[in-house]
């Protein structure tokens, strides 16, 4: 599998990333299955949070893993805190508790990088910097980034922290790429052109922030996936047409086309199907050319001025 750099962390972690916000109702024995198959194929970074099946993702991750020392160092550990029910909390007892329980089900003494999952409002950015600076130097935590987050709260964190941001994971697909249409369509009388991010992208790659696609299939917020959506003709067809030159699926073109942007961006998976997992990974050994990787674009519904 193609590594690339994790922003400034000094890690270099698979370009594709998989995400276990769905493994919690696997039994041990498929999700011991799904990891041994993304371990063969390099795919050794993985995405968590506390949240993920309320804290089932993380343990069962661990148990169907028979977590130890030696294996740890085999992976790469990701995962989040913030979200509470009802509101987000990046106070310090927070953020302190969560990672201690993070850990424990991880079955790991540390993370190597953790992600406030989605921007506090009330959020402090003095006390967060004291906070990763605790969890730094006890070693529990080795880099630390944001989801969901814009610019201007990145920037308001980096004021403070005294260590880089080193990535943002935000939702991207084909069907939900308006931070990329934005830059497409600056200054147009259209909706398009709406800045909804404040330039997430072009913040991300000025600053050495990797950014990382959550949701790379779900059109809208969880609405479900495009592929093989009769929602979706056009962009099923170009998809297909587009799979059929490189002798792959349309599974594979979905990732392929977000790892086709220059701001290296790494899909996160989130299939819990062998052969979907093969498929996806599978998008690290081809590249789209800039025909396809538009046609994608435009049969998607996306506008070009
Ligand atoms: N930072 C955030 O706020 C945030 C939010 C959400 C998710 N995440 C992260 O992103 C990861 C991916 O999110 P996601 O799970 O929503 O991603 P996704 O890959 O877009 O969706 C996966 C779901 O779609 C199904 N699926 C995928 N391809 C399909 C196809 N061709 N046909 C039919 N079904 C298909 C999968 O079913 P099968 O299992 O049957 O393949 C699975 O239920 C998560 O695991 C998590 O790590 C982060």
């Amino acid at each position: 599998m193609r590594t690339i750099k994790l922003g400034r962390s000094g890690l270099s972690v698979p370009t594709v990333a998989v995400g276990c916000m769905r493994i919690g109702g696997m039994s041990d024995r498929d999700a011991a299955a799904f990891l041994d198959k993304a371990m063969s194929m390099g795919a050794n970074f993985f995405d968590h949070a506390d949240i993920y099946g309320g804290g089932r993702c993380e343990e069962k991750f661990a148990s169907a893993f028979e977590m130890n020392d030696d294996k740890r160092e085999t992976v790469i550990l990701q995962s989040k805190c913030g979200i509470r029910p009802g509101m987000y909390d990046f106070s310090r007892e927070h953020i302190l508790s969560s990672v201690d329980n993070i850990l424990s089900r991880l079955k790991t003494d540390y993370l190597d990088v953790l992600l406030l999952h989605r921007p506090d409002i009330l959020c402090e950015p003095e006390e967060v910097a004291e906070v990763f600076a605790i969890l730094k130097n006890s070693g529990k935590v080795r880099n630390f980034g944001v989801s969901n987050h814009n610019p201007m709260q990145m920037a308001l964190l980096e004021k403070y922290l005294g260590m880089p941001i080193v990535a943002n994971q935000i939702q991207m697909s084909i069907t939900n790429c308006t931070a990329i249409s934005q830059g497409i369509n600056v200054n147009m009388e259209n909706n398009s052109a709406t800045m909804r991010d404040g330039s997430v992208i072009d913040y991300c790659r000025l600053n050495d922030i990797t950014l990382q696609a959550w949701s790379p299939f779900q059109y809208g917020f969880f609405s479900g996936v495009f592929v093989d959506n009769p929602e979706f003709p056009e962009l099923n067809r170009a998809m297909q047409e587009v799979a059929d030159a490189h002798g792959v699926n349309k599974n594979t073109v979905a990732i392929a086309w977000l790892l086709r942007h220059p701001a290296k961006i790494i899909p996160v998976t989130g299939t819990t199907k062998l052969s979907r997992l093969e498929d996806c990974l599978k998008a690290a050994d081809i590249t789209l050319t800039r025909d396809e990787w538009y046609k994608i674009y435009r049969a998607a519904g996306n506008n070009i001025p």
